[in-house]
Order: C-alpha cells, then sequence, then structure tokens
C-alpha cells in the first residue's frame, strides 16, 4: 500500500516537474506579460508599445484572441502575415508570444453564412452576432470551422520559437447562458444515452416517477429549462445533468482545440485556457488535457465589500487566493491570465483600486506558486465596449497610468528576487504540517442551487468560509477532488458534501482511521451522485462516520439572528442548522443556545481509529464560528497554527513567505526576530506587502 502511495506520489511529482521545467524556468519563479491587440492599432506604433512593454520589465506578450476576422478575413484564406510582423518586432524587444486561438469571435462572413453556429438562448431567442461567446460549442459546423482556423494557426505558428505557447479561446463559459439550439439539443440526448445506456436508467436516475415524469425514449426528451418552468422543479436531477452536460460540453470543445494544436504544435509550446476564475457555469477541472489551466482575475469592480471601509477598493482577501489554489490542482502549476490594471469598466461602478492594490494583488499572486502574471491590457482602447478600462498606459498611448507603475515596481522587486532564488527550497515544518486539503467537487455547487431549501444558502459563499477561517490561521490549503492523494493531509475538509457515495465516505473513514483528522459540515453526505436522499434514517450514509445522529434541520429568516454558544461564547446563525445526537463517546463542542432546540449539539467531536472527525452541523452569519471551531481542530490534533490579523494573508513560495494586507487598517505583523526582510516592513499599510526569507 504504502509502496503504491509512492508510486502515485512519484509520478504526480515528475509531471509536476516536467510541466514546470518544460515551459518555466524554476529560477524565474514567476513572469509577467501584457495582453496587447494589434489589430487595434496602427502598425506603425507597434515598434514603440512592444518596446516599452519590454522596457517596463514584462517578459511577454499575449495577441490575437479576438481577430479573427482580421486572421481569416474570407471564408478559407488565412492572413498571417501581419502576425508575423508582431512576432518580430516582439523577438527584437525579447518578448516571447501567447499565441491565442480566436474562436470567442467568429467574423461576421461565418455567422451570416452558418447561422446554426449560434446559441439559442433559454428564451428561446438566436444569440445576436456582434458579441463574444454567442457561438454553441455543440454546433458541428462551428466545430469544424473552429479546427480549420486553429490548424491554419498551429501549421503557421506551431514551430515558431517565438511563440511560447497557447491559449484557447477566451474565458470559454458562454458567460452563464445556457445554450438551447438544435445542435444542443442533439447532443444532450446523445451524452443522457452515453450515461444511462436505457431510457428506464434514466427514469430511475431522473426519478421521473414524480408528476408523470416519465419517458419512453430519449428522443422525447428536452433540455430543462427554468424559465419555462410553471411551478417548481420536476427533477432537480435532469437540472444537475443538465449542468454536467455544459461543462463537458464546453470540455470537449476546448479538447478538441488542444488536440488540433497538439498534432501540429512543438512540445516546447504549452496549450491552456483562460478560465474566469469564479464562474461555476463551467467547470475547469474538466480540461485535463490542457497542460495546466489559468483564470482571470478582477478583484476590483465594485462587487466587494472587502474588509473595512477602504475594502472595496483592496478586494476581497480571499479572492486570488483561493483561486491560486484551486487552479494550482491540476500539474500543479497555473498563472493568471488575466490581472486587473487599474480601474475597469463593466462592475455595478468602477472604482479606482486603493494606491498600490495592484502591486499588492501581484504579489498575491506571486505567493500562491504561480508561474506568470499577464495583465490586461497594455492599452487603455479608445473605442469597443471597454473603452473606460485602463490600460498599463492611457489614452495617449504612452504615459503610464497608476498600475503600470505598480507593475514596473513589482517586476523590479522579482528581479531582486530572483538574485537570491535557491532551488528546492524545502517548506517550514512548522508550516508545512498545518497543509490542509479542501475537498471540492462541482456537483454540490450546482445540486444546492436547484433545491437550496433556503434563500440563503450559496455553497460558494459556504466553502470561502472554511477557505477564509483557514487562511487567517495562516494554514497552507489545497483546493482537491476526491481522487487526491489524502494520506498527504493532516486535516481535510469537505464543507456541504451534499452528494456523496460509499466509496467516498470509506475513503473518508480510512484516512481517519489511518491517523487524519476529517472536518465535514452540515448538508454533508445528504444525497447520493443522483440526487436522491437513501431509503433509511436521516442522512444515514454519514451518522456512523460522525458519531451523531442528525434529528433535523432548521433555518431562519435573514433578519432573525439565533444564537449557539461554542468555548463560553455566543455566535450567530441563521442560514443552516443540523440538530445533532451525539451517541455515547463523541463529544458535543458546541450547542445551540436558543429556539425550541436550546441544549441540543451543533458541532459534535469523535475519535475514530488513529484519528479525529468533526461535524459542524451551523452555517454561522460570518466566518468568526467556523474559525474558532477550526482552531480547536488543529489544537486538539497538536498542530501548532499562528492567527493572523484580520484581512492579512500568509503564503509561502520558494523560501519566501509573503503577507497581504486586505485590511483598511494599519497591522503589525509577528515574524520570526531572525526574519530576513525583503520587501517592504512589519508595520503593514493597507495595500501594504512583507516578503520575508
Ligand atoms: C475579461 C475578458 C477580457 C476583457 C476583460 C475586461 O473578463 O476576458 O477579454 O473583457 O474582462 O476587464
Amino acid at each position: 500500500m504504502k509502496s503504491r502511495v509512492l508510486i502515485i506520489t512519484i509520478l504526480f511529482l515528475s509531471t509536476l516537474l516536467f510541466a514546470q521545467k518544460q515551459y518555466f524556468k524554476a529560477e524565474k519563479m514567476l513572469e509577467t506579460g501584457i495582453y496587447y491587440y494589434p489589430e487595434a492599432w496602427n502598425p506603425d506604433q507597434w515598434d514603440r508599445d512592444l518596446k516599452k512593454i519590454a522596457e517596463m520589465g514584462f517578459e511577454f506578450t499575449h495577441v490575437a484572441e479576438f481577430a479573427w476576422a482580421q486572421i481569416e478575413p474570407t471564408e478559407g484564406v488565412y492572413d498571417f502575415k501581419w502576425l508575423d510582423k508582431v512576432l518580430e518586432i516582439a523577438d527584437k524587444y525579447k518578448l516571447k508570444v501567447i499565441m491565442c486561438t480566436p474562436s470567442a469571435t467568429p467574423p461576421v462572413w461565418l455567422s451570416r453564412k452558418y447561422p446554426e453556429i449560434l446559441l439559442e438562448k433559454p428564451t428561446g431567442e438566436t444569440a445576436m452576432h456582434g458579441t463574444r461567446e454567442h457561438y454553441s460549442w455543440s454546433s458541428p459546423k462551428y466545430q469544424e470551422l473552429t479546427k480549420k482556423v486553429v490548424e491554419a494557426m498551429a501549421r503557421h505558428f506551431g514551430n515558431d520559437k517565438r511563440v511560447w505557447g497557447w491559449q484557447i479561446d477566451n474565458e470559454p463559459s458562454h458567460y452563464g447562458t445556457l445554450d438551447y439550439s438544435p445542435s444542443a439539443q442533439a447532443s444532450f440526448r446523445v451524452w443522457l444515452k452515453k450515461k444511462y445506456k436505457s431510457i428506464d436508467a434514466l427514469n430511475n436516475a431522473w426519478g421521473t416517477a414524480f408528476w408523470s415524469g416519465i419517458y419512453s425514449d430519449f428522443s422525447q426528451i428536452e433540455m430543462p429549462n427554468e424559465g419555462r418552468l410553471i411551478s417548481g422543479i420536476a427533477s432537480p436531477t435532469s437540472m444537475v445533468d443538465l449542468k454536467r452536460f455544459n461543462a463537458d460540453e464546453c470540455a470537449a470543445f476546448i479538447g478538441m482545440q488542444c488536440k488540433t494544436l497538439k498534432d501540429f504544435t512543438s512540445k516546447s509550446q504549452f496549450v491552456t485556457t483562460n478560465f474566469m476564475h469564479d464562474h461555476t457555469d463551467v467547470d475547469p477541472w474538466r480540461s485535463k488535457d490542457l497542460d495546466f489551466i489559468s483564470y482571470t482575475m478582477y478583484p476590483v469592480a465594485g462587487y466587494s465589500e472587502g474588509v473595512g471601509s477602504q475594502g472595496f477598493r483592496l478586494g476581497d482577501p480571499w479572492r486570488i487566493s483561493y483561486t491560486n489554489d484551486f487552479f494550482r490542482s491540476l500539474n500543479g502549476v497555473t498563472g493568471v491570465m488575466e490581472l486587473q490594471p487599474g480601474q475597469v469598466n463593466w462592475g455595478k461602478y468602477n472604482p479606482q483600486p486603493y494606491p498600490g492594490a495592484v502591486r499588492s494583488w501581484l504579489w498575491n499572486a506571486f505567493a500562491g506558486g504561480l508561474n506568470f502574471i499577464c495583465s490586461y491590457r497594455f492599452r487603455q482602447p479608445l473605442f469597443g465596449g471597454e473603452q473606460f478600462h485602463y490600460g498599463m498606459v492611457g489614452t495617449d498611448g504612452v504615459t503610464e497610468l497608476n498600475g503600470g507603475k505598480q507593475y514596473r515596481t513589482f517586476m523590479k522587486e522579482i528581479l531582486e528576487l530572483r538574485k537570491i532564488y535557491t532551488p528546492n527550497a524545502v517548506m517550514p515544518k512548522e508550516y508545512a504540517v498545518r497543509k490542509t486539503a479542501l475537498v471540492y467537487n462541482i456537483d454540490n455547487v450546482w445540486e444546492t442551487a436547484i433545491q437550496p431549501q433556503t434563500a440563503q444558502w450559496n455553497e460558494k459563499a459556504h466553502i470561502t468560509k472554511y477557505y477564509s477561517s483557514l487562511k487567517s490561521l495562516s494554514v497552507p490549503v489545497d483546493i482537491v477532488g476526491e481522487d487526491c492523494n489524502l494520506s498527504a493531509y493532516k486535516v481535510i475538509v469537505a464543507p456541504a458534501y451534499q452528494m456523496m457515495d460509499n466509496t467516498l465516505l470509506s475513503s473518508w473513514q480510512k484516512y481517519v482511521e489511518n491517523g487524519g483528522n476529517l472536518v465535514l459540515s452540515c448538508r454533508t453526505g445528504l444525497k447520493d451522485r443522483n440526487g436522491h436522499f437513501m431509503e433509511a434514517s436521516w442522512s444515514a450514509r454519514i451518522t456512523g462516520l460522525i458519531g451523531a445522529k442528525i434529528a433535523m434541520n432548521d433555518m431562519l429568516d435573514s433578519k432573525i439572528k439565533a444564537k449557539i454558544s461554542f468555548n463560553g461564547n455566543i455566535f450567530l446563525w441563521n442560514i443552516w442548522a443540523d440538530i445533532l445526537e451525539p451517541n455515547t463517546g463523541t463529544e458535543t463542542w458546541a450547542t445551540y443556545s436558543d429556539q425550541f432546540y436550546a441544549g441540543k449539539a451543533a458541532v459534535v467531536h469523535r475519535k475514530l481509529g488513529k484519528g479525529t472527525v468533526t461535524f459542524i452541523g451551523v452555517d454561522s452569519n460570518d466566518a468568526n464560528f467556523e474559525k474558532e471551531v477550526l482552531k480547536k481542530v488543529y489544537e486538539t490534533a497538536g498542530i501548532g497554527i499562528q492567527e493572523l490579523p484580520e484581512g492579512v494573508i500568509l503564503n509561502w513560495r520558494d523560501g519566501f513567505f509573503i503577507a497581504n494586507n486586505y485590511s483598511s487598517s494599519n497591522v503589525t505583523l509577528e515574524i520570526p526576530t531572525n526574519a530576513n526582510i525583503l520587501v517592504g516592513t512589519k508595520e503593514l499599510t493597507p495595500a501594504g506587502v512583507l516578503v520575508w526569507k
């Protein structure tokens, strides 16, 4: 058994090292680049612009993701001359190039000649040509035409040493719109047939005996469409399947492009795509054929209160950190393909980021172990749908904006750090021992959104509560799938893991028996993979593991705040409460202190084999409660943690500790007296960064 684990670990590490060695130089740690749209600027300015990009300290540029109309002006006629020129100038200034496939924006000739490629909105309207992502990734015609342009590009640039790697499409997602086109409907039926084989199996899984929903043939099935339902959802399982299908279709479209590129490009060129960091309409983890997955990140666009009065200018402390930990999960390699350069144009309102915030995000991305950061974009556009969006330089094309200056500073700092880079640095023991896995399955996000049971339920927010609690205890976190090697972690947290099966149950059980500490929260284990309850007592699948029965659950109006008592303190909740009845031998850690079940258990903890299981049945109003309980889990397991001031994040990479202050106040960080401070000071201002060795 041990040798199997060893072999798997060695295989994993060698894939990781392979991806890293192949495309990235370890001693550089991280490289920075910038989006450039040559097609939008006078060719006379290309030299000046690329020269300036290099002079600012960028090491690569990124082109062509929206340039299909320029690459293939008429069907089958390709023009690469202008891109060849861009590569020549980029090379003159020693800038590597990320080349992109242009499938996000089909040219108008294509949409007019083949209108069947357009996506159909849930309302039944055909998407209009002229925006982006308005194509149907299920359309065989669109797949064929995309393949052709990708192949032409791959043949032309696939062995060009100036091309570092490839990005497929742009934020593949349809921006959350589900496609109901005839191609998608047909593909959905094929997908279902492949999954269920027989219509009876589908009827069982979808629970079609409810509300007269029985199908006798796959041809009768249409994609469930929430907007057209009259009353309630007949089959929540069909909706989860729809989400799974949509994510698979996206992955297949990306996969088709990836294969086409790999067929014609040199092995030294990587293939990735840039997923939006927090969209759950598609599933980045399904794109395993890519060399790595990357993400796009805009922390300040009027959607996050952050911490304190200036939090809206600093961003949510957990956003970049969580995303790093999530996207690193494939091959251990990732990068941020788009990072906010300053003010943007598409938020509810678009505030100026706090002075220094851009540099702080850059350091936060570095801290997460990323291999590259690419900023969006070099020049502020003069026309088009994103006119108010800042670039590194302003509307005159030459004056560096605030964000541009911060990039310059960051890249100078990175150059200094590279000088003292030591290969194969080992994570300090007292930090490494805290390493925790947060187990994630997107099915739980989809399923709980379909039947939330309380309008306040938000699976991602619940997961973030646990993530932020862990990070504020300075715990390094990996976000992992169920197939991950759990024995590498002393603590595993699976928040609101609603859908599970006995295989997962026994892997968790074994993990605990062998000495692991498992933390589960409310809703976990309620349903099977089809979203059915068990024909057994409530939540029977996990009651043996947690050593308690779940008598019932409760939820309240958002204005009502009920109480929980823990360690002599009172905390508030109103989203979800599992009312627990511990078995003999199971400890009660927290109790409800009001409502008709006052005195009943809210958190239970037990020993099992060499390890422990903690079940947190309540979802509190803020993360303070979860943080306190987690603190006790680590203390009980004898694992030392370090509590950080609110809004401060701490990470380690390549021998360096990096702290970011996202709070609106000055904070002083406690660091070892012998720490060698390389950037910043122990007194961190808002947006302040501290790096030490
Ligand atoms: C991203 C998108 C870019 C650009 C940017 C503006 O989400 O991928 O193409 O639109 O937003 O902030």
